[in-house]
């Protein structure tokens, strides 16, 4: 399987997130990842397609929008429009998830699950072949520097066990220290936010995830 890296921007100085992006892209980030997030599903508000398109430009990186939104499918459209190659949304918004699953591949991106730290596993096994990625948050959803969550280590494992081709992403406390614990347990794609502004610079601090990945 593919190790990936996707720096969030979440804990970036948003005044300066051209520059931030732009220094993501140079460093080789695979993917660069939207934390978007609605005052309902997550209590803070962040951004939303306009700010993710303006940035498209920067480069070719692949963008991918973290829905942590109640009615995800609303704004499904407008991330892909705005120049995002996949979509994340949480099994935890919708009665719907199989339906919005193929609804994003009906759009030509890529399908993505995510479930809380909270959330059993098996809420996303019925969807493993409809997706094209499940995101396991190692957080509680809603803001970066958070500590990480072990016990979420337990649902890497069992989705692994049960897509064993699958991309499986994991996003929150990831640093060196806990990257070679998710990457055991199964997970390939590793976001990452606070450990980024907090190394001496955005790309000497995906130098050090790049070496965490072994
Ligand atoms: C949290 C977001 C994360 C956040 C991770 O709700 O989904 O993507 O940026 O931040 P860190 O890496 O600081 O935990
Ligand atoms: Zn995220």
């Amino acid at each position: 399987m593919r190790l990936q890296l996707a720096p969030s921007v979440l804990s970036c100085d948003l005044s300066r997130l051209a520059q931030a992006v732009a220094e993501m892209m140079d460093a080789g980030a695979d993917w660069i990842h939207f934390d978007v997030m609605d005052g309902q599903f997550v209590p803070p508000i962040t951004f939303g397609d306009q700010m993710v398109a303006s940035l498209r430009p920067l480069g070719p990186t692949p963008f991918e929008a973290h829905l942590m939104t109640l009615t995800p499918e609303r704004h499904f459209e407008a991330f892909a429009r705005a120049g995002c190659q996949r979509i994340i949304f949480h099994a935890e918004a919708s009665p719907h998830a199989l339906r919005l699953a193929q609804s994003l591949r009906d759009m030509g991106v890529q399908a993505g699950v995510s479930i809380n730290p909270g959330s059993p596993p098996e809420l996303v096994r019925p969807l493993l072949e409809w997706v094209d990625l499940v995101l396991v948050m190692t957080v509680n959803p809603g803001w970066g520097g958070q500590k990480f969550v072990p016990t979420a280590l337990d649902s890497v494992r069992a989705i692994r066990s049960w897509a064993p081709e699958l991309d499986i992403e994991v996003d929150g406390g990831i640093d060196p220290t806990t990257l070679p614990l998710v990457r055991e347990a199964g997970a390939n794609v590793f976001v990452a936010g606070s450990f980024l502004v907090r190394s001496p610079s955005l790309a000497e601090g995906i130098r050090r995830l790049r070496q965490a990945c072994g």
